[in-house]
């Protein structure tokens, strides 16, 4: 592997920050040299496992540390303080999903990444796996046809225990909401992806099965993408465990369904030779032109899925696009603005469901 060795800085060592400490053990192009959480002694067992120095917060580690690169892997609401606190030192920084609470906080991020003239990701991992590159690459190639509509449907469950483990959890302050903003933002995020600019949403929310909690473990709603294509929300902390969450596209010339990362279905045209359809999943039998391409790309193709516990391995595909970004060979996939885009759908939700009425969704992104 080319290219220099990045050094990072760790802010939160909590359940995905000690993911974060994993996977920087794992690149061999990434030192960890600091971490910092508020409870200094979640820092050190972080920094005894995987190297560096423990610190209580960021400003302690930009003052003692020379670092490239910042993760911000605080609760949701502390993200913009300590992003912009990185980047108005010069930083690099990777900022754990959903970037912040507000549009106006994403915005102040934004503001402070034009000052500072670094790069900026927001972790939506999602969108590296290879259900959804697959699925993106048709997309792109016109083979789905005109996009038409999408579901990004989360039928989760978490206990109240879940809620109970952090106080930060649940609250509109750090949350910055339930079920759609914690828990969806990914598969939302990856229906935002497929589908455009989204421009308006309607929807209602519910708090049903969880005590304690400001926000909703239920959200459904509908939205209308600039192009016209109409997409479906639906996210649940409270449907009965074991259920997935999944996403379906479809198109005048196909469609995609990917369900837990995996993806299970792909009817897709091609674009150089009209009526070779292509086709897989339980759905594509009946196509007379069926392939089995998807079906036969091995271990990382789709048929494989990915196993829902090895969460550092679609987060190491974009910690690798970040070292690529800064060695100046890629493009970064993901980008403030948009994740920016995601969170406005999921506000509007929030917005639609507390006013009764459709939500008009702004276009701006805090870009100058
Ligand atoms: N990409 C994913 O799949 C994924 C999965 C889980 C969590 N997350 C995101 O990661 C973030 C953290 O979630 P978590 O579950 O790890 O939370 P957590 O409560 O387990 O950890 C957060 C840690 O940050 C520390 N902290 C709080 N404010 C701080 C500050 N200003 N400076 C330094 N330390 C501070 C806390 O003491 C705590 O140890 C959230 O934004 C969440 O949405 C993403």
């Amino acid at each position: 592997m080319n290219g220099r060795t990045y050094r990072i800085a760790i802010i939160g060592a909590g359940v995905i920050g000690k993911q974060h400490g994993k996977l920087v053990s794992e690149l061999d192009r990434l030192e960890l040299v600091a971490v910092a959480d508020h409870d200094v002694e979640r820092a050190r067992e972080l920094t005894d496992l995987r190297g560096g120095a423990p610190f209580r917060d960021v400003a302690e580690v930009l003052a003692a540390t020379d670092v490239d690169v910042v993760a911000v892997c605080t609760p949701t609401g502390a993200h913009g303080e300590v992003a912009v606190a990185a980047l108005d030192a010069g930083k690099h920084v990777v900022i754990e999903k959903p970037a912040e609470v507000t549009l106006e906080r994403i915005d102040e991020i934004i503001a402070a990444q034009q000052r500072a003239g670094t790069l900026v990701t927001v972790i939506s991992q999602h969108r590296f796996d290879r259900s959804t590159e697959i699925v993106a690459d048709a997309i792109a190639g016109g083979r789905l046809g005109r996009l038409t509509s999408g579901i990004a449907s989360i039928d989760w469950w978490r206990g109240q225990s879940y809620y109970d483990s952090g106080q930060w959890r649940g609250t509109w302050e750090l949350d910055g909401g339930g079920a759609l903003m914690n828990q969806g933002v990914h598969t939302v995020d990856l229906l935002v992806a497929a589908l455009g600019e989204p421009v308006e949403v309607f929807a209602y929310t519910g708090l049903l099965a969880h005590e304690g909690i400001e926000v909703e473990d239920v959200a459904v709603g509908v939205v209308r993408f600039a192009s016209g294509a109409l997409g479906v929300l639906h996210g649940s902390t409270a449907a009965f465990p074991g259920m997935s969450a999944r996403l379906q596209v479809h198109g005048d010339r196909g469609s995609a369904v990917i369900d837990d990362d995996r993806l299970v279905y792909i009817h897709e045209s091609s674009s150089e030779e009209p009526g070779e359809d292509r086709a897989y999943g339980a759905n594509g039998d009946d196509s007379t032109n069926q392939v089995s391409r998807y079906a036969e790309q091995g271990p990382s193709g789709p048929t494989a899925g990915s196993d829902p516990g090895a969460m550092s391995d679609a987060h190491r595909h974009q910690y690798e696009n970040v070292l690529a970004a800064l060695d100046g060979d890629e493009e970064l996939r993901v980008t403030l603005q948009d994740n920016r885009r995601s969170v406005s759908v999921i506000l509007g939700v929030y917005e639609s469901a507390r006013t009764g009425r459709p939500v008009r969704l702004g276009v701006g992104s805090g870009a100058s």
